[in-house]
């Protein structure tokens, strides 16, 4: 069987981290140059803050596809939470040498070998998801940013309960912080708008009007892994008539029907 326009509409709004998704929006335009201007100020880290799902994993991402060829920096993806690997990737990321599985890297003789670095290299260490390192760990990666030979880009989720930059170690230091946030209505309708568009949905694209905007913006508050989510939801329903009752859906408007319904599936209102 071919794969139904709406498969393939949900399957734009499936969460992932790719450059290739990714899609210019105003903040996000923004927020990436002052991250990238930031680069090239004397200050040790960065810090990308915001609540899950404001884009600071896609803007890292981004940060190190731009940058890769032009200057010495390391992106991990994922935190490396034993810290003899943190040190060991760091070495192996600064000398281009694998070292053996046995050894380990003294963190004093690491640091010793970037003050030797000093005015010779700079390099930019991407972090993502930080707050889920210990805090021995991000003591140590401050150490050695003090020596200005490494610098580190952080992201750290911004929780409801907990203020985490007001914490002692994030104090101390010469810090940028970006703060990412939720969409308002005009990027929410630029992200969804360029997402189905970059699949080629124009049409698709063109239905969606203002006032589902509004409707969608309501529901996900314009996070876009709730969006994502949402507009998934959509298109499976949409996918389930197209398949079962096809009569529902020959309207051409977009409709405000499902936008409910899914709604009410994902529990963002009740029946
Ligand atoms: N600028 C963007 N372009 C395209 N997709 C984006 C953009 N920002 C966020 N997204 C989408 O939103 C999802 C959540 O973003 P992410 O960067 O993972 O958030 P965070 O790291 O803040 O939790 C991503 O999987 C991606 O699909
Ligand atoms: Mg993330």
């Amino acid at each position: 069987m071919m794969t139904s326009t709406y498969e393939e509409l949900k399957n734009i709004f499936i969460d992932s981290v790719d450059k290739s998704a990714y899609v210019e929006l105003e903040s996000a335009v923004y927020n990436y140059s002052v991250l990238e201007s930031s680069l090239d100020k004397p200050l040790k880290m960065v810090l990308l803050y915001g609540k899950p799902g404001t884009g600071k994993s896609m803007l890292l991402n981004k940060l190190y596809h731009n940058l890769k060829e032009n200057r010495e920096i390391h992106y991990f993806d994922a935190p490396i939470l034993s810290e003899k690997e943190f040190l060991k990737s760091i070495y192996e990321a600064m000398s281009g040498q694998a070292i053996p599985e046995k050894m380990r890297v003294n963190f004093d003789a690491l640091l010793k070998y970037c003050q030797k670095l000093r005015d010779k290299r700079e390099l930019v260490f991407l972090l993502d998801e930080c707050q889920l390192y210990s805090e021995p760990l991000m003591e140590k990666i401050r150490l050695l940013s003090d020596t200005r030979v490494v610098k580190f880009v952080i992201t750290l989720h911004k929780t409801e309960n907990e203020d985490v930059i007001a914490k002692e170690h994030f104090k101390t230091r010469i810090w940028e912080i970006i703060e990412m946030s939720n969409a308002n209505e005009y990027d929410l309708e630029l992200y969804i708008q360029k997402k189905m568009i970059k699949k080629g949905f124009i049409d698709v694209s063109n239905n969606i009007k203002k006032r589902d905007i509004k409707y969608i913006h309501a529901q996900t508050k314009g996070n876009f892994r709730e969006t994502n989510k949402y507009l998934y939801t959509v298109f499976d329903i949409y996918e389930y008539y197209e398949r079962n009752e096809p009569e529902k859906i020959a309207d051409k408007k977009f409709s405000k029907k499902i936008l409910e319904m899914a709604a009410i599936r994902l529990g963002y209102i009740d029946e």
